[in-house]
């Protein structure tokens, strides 16, 4: 039952399976709670609870892994309230904010970076980093993410096409470390070590242990990376903090590596799945796939429903009450968890028509698959342009590019974490 021939599932199908969860939900009686992080019914397609819940109860209670109750939302517009509402906290260390798993519990404790703060403290960081990132920014970038993308090209071309070829070492994956790693001025000799680092955290099969290493070994490089910027600083993100934000004393050397380390893991695997899951949602729509191999210039609508469609980073979206509030007439008290689902709140009936469906030519809408308010994702700009480009230059240069497999034996990530792709063996 995999979208092997199609990405979309008809609205009798979600109802007929939704009527069946409402059932297993009432034979266990009606106060149970159900577990969270739902599970993916079909490979990529969000859990089929959320279409219940936006119908039922969009403001519900789930149980998390340590066995405590958050709060789950699922509309659009209470999404859009929950993260534009200053009473909620993103600070990870006040009692009740959602922590996914253990490891996220224990790196909590670890110094805060912006993405772990509230006005005004996150204003002020993440001012230090935004200039690096604004659309006319993203814009002056595109040359260097084309010339990344054609070079990795060459290569796996190189390779030949006789033997099926992995698209995730050979692409998805360095294209945007490359050019994470060019914006931070890591020096490209050590490009093939924190590749290797950053896949271990992030490629799922690695174990929590491994994973931990990996991000001390990061840490730990990017600490004398900093040492070497402190020294020699130069044009770019290590180096403007250095000079801009330690020497006059706004930041520690703490503060700049864990900064840069934020930067380095903060959309790395997400950029990773979004090129893989647009690969492998174009073949599965080969009519919208024709058209944007004659016109490039649905690059820029392709990627905005792909980032509505997948929602591929769905978990980020969490905060914790400060005071009592009322959230589409259910009381949340201070103290308690909320996780705002982004993913739920993209395949919302009230706010696009036919959700499931994936079409490139959708009307621009309020798509939350870059987050809402003021921590919705900093790099977007750039993260679009790299999705753009390399889209538009894989299919170009790879017109008839197909997938070694069958599309039911694609690996995707575990059915509770964030939608992704860890292998993609191709063919051309
Ligand atoms: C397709 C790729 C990407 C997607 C779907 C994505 C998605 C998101 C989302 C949903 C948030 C909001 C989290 C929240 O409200 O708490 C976010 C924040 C963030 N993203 Fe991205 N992101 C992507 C790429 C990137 C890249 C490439 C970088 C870094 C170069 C990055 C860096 C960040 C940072 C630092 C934040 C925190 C912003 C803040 O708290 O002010 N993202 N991203």
């Amino acid at each position: 039952m995999i979208l092997g021939r199609t990405a979309t599932i008809s609205r009798s199908k979600i109802q007929s399976i939704t009527c069946l969860s409402k059932l297993s939900y009432r034979s266990i009686g009606n106060a149970a709670v159900p577990k969270f992080p739902f599970s993916r019914p079909y490979g990529v397609e969000p859990p089929i609870e959320y279409a219940q819940l936006r119908v039922n109860t969009p403001v519900s209670k789930v149980e998390l892994w340590d066995g405590s109750h958050v709060w789950l939302v699922t509309k659009h517009k209470d999404v859009c309230d929950v993260l534009t509402d200053e009473r909620l906290s993103k600070i990870r260390t006040r009692p009740g904010f959602p922590e996914m798993n253990a490891g996220g519990k224990a790196a909590a404790k670890n110094r805060p970076t912006f993405v772990d703060m509230d006005p005004p403290d996150h204003g002020r960081q993440r001012g230090m980093v935004a200039p690096t990132f604004t659309p006319e920014i993203a814009e002056e970038m595109r040359p260097l993410i084309q010339k990344t993308v054609d070079e990795m090209l060459d290569i796996m071309v190189q390779k030949g096409c006789k033997e099926p070829v992995d698209l995730v070492p050979n692409f998805s994956l360095p294209v945007p470390s490359r050019m994470i790693y060019s914006i931070l001025g890591i020096p490209m000799e050590d490009l093939e070590y924190l590749t290797t680092c950053n896949a271990i955290r992030t490629n799922g099969s690695a174990t929590a242990s491994q994973a931990s290493n990996a991000s001390n070994d990061l840490l730990q490089y990017l600490g004398k990376v900093t040492d070497k910027k402190i020294t020699n600083p130069s044009n770019d993100l290590i180096s403007r903090l250095v000079v801009e934000q330690l020497r006059p004393g706004h930041l520690t050397r703490e503060d700049v590596v864990q900064i840069a380390f934020l930067m380095l893991v903060a959309g790395n695997a997400t950029m990773v799945n979004m090129i893989n899951l647009g690969v492998v949602t174009l073949l599965q729509h080969p009519k919208q796939l024709n058209e944007f191999k004659k016109d490039p210039s649905l690059a820029k609508g392709l990627v905005e429903e792909l980032s509505r469609f997948h929602t591929a980073s769905a978990m980020a979206t969490r905060r914790v009450a400060t005071v009592d509030i009322m959230l589409n007439g259910q009381l949340i008290k201070a103290g308690e968890g909320i996780i705002a689902s982004n993913q739920s709140a993209n395949r919302d009936e009230d706010v696009f028509v036919h959700p499931d469906s994936f079409d490139i030519h959708r009307p621009t809408g309020p798509q939350l698959g870059f987050g809402y308010g003021v921590h919705r994702c900093v790099a977007e700009s750039l993260a679009r342009a790299e999705m753009e480009i390399a889209l538009t230059s894989l299919f170009q240069r790879l017109p008839n590019l197909k997938l070694a497999i069958p599309f039911s034996e694609i690996k995707y990530t575990c059915p509770t974490a964030d939608v992704g792709i860890t292998e993609l063996p191709i063919v051309w």
